[in-house]
């Protein structure tokens, strides 16, 4: 098909970039988004209908670890970034980033309810030559069958007048090295067209842009990357498992096979697996393969042995007590780090929540110490507000035992060790930094 007017304008504003870029939902994914956009030489209009988060922009304030303060502030000030809750502030934008959460309902089936209400806003300010690109995790057929069709009732023709692609987020927070700008960039259009204004414009910004055949093939490749965490992490928790069966250390085991050079990749064991992806994601796949007579065996079974994962950290802490003669029943139990993985600070879908739902449950007393989240707020089945105790010898001495739920880098692992009485440490922490006691340490 041959381009388009509407397409050649949008490419010429591209590489002259002096097109507007909006960006529908400022979370862990739009915020380093838009503010990569806006470094690029965008100018970038970030929507999100929380209006606290939209007035924090505005005033140059960061609330994402893995943006960089200043360099937020400096966009803002430089008059290149600004955010609204109004989406008829997005008329004038030539490209549409949308990037609101995808998550499960109760029974485990998509929730697209995020993507539906903003493409239901949006397709009211569609005009002639915009981009509109998908970022959000979600099941190969979101983007042709569930958002193009939205979007066509606009009357806009696909490929000539109107362009849509599937880009997915691939960020992993905390990440020290990939971040928003060098993570290689899938793209798939709903026309070749569409394809390559949108690889056009990730190329603007993003060290390497791979672009792909549909829409299809860079959503199921997103989900695909994230089961393939799921499972491998599942195949080391099922590992830990047996080898704690056994008498076996797993961690020994694991860096043992881990020094083949080849053919292999060591994953982690640990109390469960959280956050918004791995948890999640692949049962939006496995949900899609439903409609096709599919059952896919490995996602549900390592949703179950990932599940398993902290009613197995509690089992051991008992075990832990019991040898010290103590109950679980009545003591008072330290949880270190509540975040879903180390060094970030989201406690969403984090598997110690579940650890302390399941010991409050049992009759502990549960505390935690998290220095990056130092209040945790309600959400799923966690219904209180509890605030991060601070780590000190006396309440260490005073707790009955202290569960590493998460290795943060930025814990005193020594205080730990010289005052609390029992240790046990699910992240194989305290032995990678060589700290053996006086505390009695047992590994998961
Ligand atoms: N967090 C990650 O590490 C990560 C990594 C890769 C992909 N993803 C995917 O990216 C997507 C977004 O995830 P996130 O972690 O950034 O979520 P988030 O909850 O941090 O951010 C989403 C934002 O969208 C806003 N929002 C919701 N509905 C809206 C609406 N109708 N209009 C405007 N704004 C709206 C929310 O207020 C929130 O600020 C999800 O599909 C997720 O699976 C997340």
């Amino acid at each position: 098909m041959p381009w388009s007017p509407e397409a050649d304008e949008l490419k010429r504003r591209l590489v002259a970039r002096d097109a507007v870029v909006g960006v529908v939902g400022l979370g862990y994914v739009g915020l380093p988004l838009a503010v990569e956009q806006a470094r690029a030489g965008f100018r970038v209009v970030g929507l999100d209908d929380n209006g606290a988060k939209v007035d924090q922009v505005n005033r140059g304030e960061n609330y994402i670890p893995d943006v960089a303060d200043a360099d937020l502030a400096a966009m803002v000030e430089a008059g290149r970034f600004s955010a609204t809750t109004r989406y008829s502030d997005l008329a004038r934008a030539d490209v549409i980033l949308v990037a609101v959460p995808t998550p499960l309902t109760p029974n485990k089936e998509p929730d697209l309810s995020y993507i539906l209400a903003v493409a239901d806003r949006i397709r009211g300010i569609l005009r002639a030559g915009q981009l509109v690109v998908l970022e959000s995790t979600t099941y190969p057929g979101t983007t042709e069958e569930v958002l193009r069709p939205i979007l066509e009732t606009s009357g806009l023709r696909v490929g000539e007048e109107l362009f849509i692609a599937y880009s997915p987020e691939r960020v992993d927070p905390g990440n020290a090295v990939y971040h928003t700008r060098n993570t290689p960039k899938l793209v798939g259009g709903s026309t070749a067209v569409c394809g390559e204004l949108a690889a056009l414009f990730y190329r603007q910004s993003l060290t390497e842009v791979v672009q792909v055949a549909s829409p299809a093939v860079a959503e199921m490749a997103k989900v695909f990357e994230n089961t393939y965490r799921a499972v491998n992490i599942a195949l080391v928790n099922e590992m830990a498992l047996l080898a704690d069966r056994m008498g076996l250390d797993v961690w020994a085991v694991l860096e043992a096979a881990g020094t083949k050079p080849f053919g292999i990749q060591i994953f982690q064991p640990g109390p469960g697996v959280g956050g918004h992806c791995i948890p999640l994601d692949p049962f939006y796949l496995a949900w899609k393969a439903r409609e096709y007579d599919f059952s896919t065996r490995f996602i549900e079974l390592a949703g179950e042995i990932n599940l398993r994962m902290p009613y197995f950290v509690v089992e051991k802490l008992q075990a832990g007590l019991n040898a010290l003669r103590k109950p679980l029943n009545g003591a008072s139990v330290l949880l270190l780090g509540v975040a879903y993985k180390k060094d970030i600070n989201d406690p969403r879908e984090s598997p110690a929540l579940k650890v302390m739902e399941l010991l409050e449950a049992r009759g502990a007393r549960v505390s935690y110490h998290d220095p990056n989240i130092p209040v945790l707020r309600p959400q799923a089945s966690f219904t209180r507000t509890a605030r991060s105790v601070p780590l000190d010898p006396e309440r260490l001495k005073a707790v009955d035992a202290v569960v590493v739920t998460t290795d943060h880098s930025n814990v005193d692992y020594r205080l730990v060790a010289d005052y609390a009485p029992f240790v046990l440490d699910t992240r194989n922490v305290m032995a990678r930094r060589g700290i053996t006691g006086p505390a009695r340490i047992v590994k998961l």
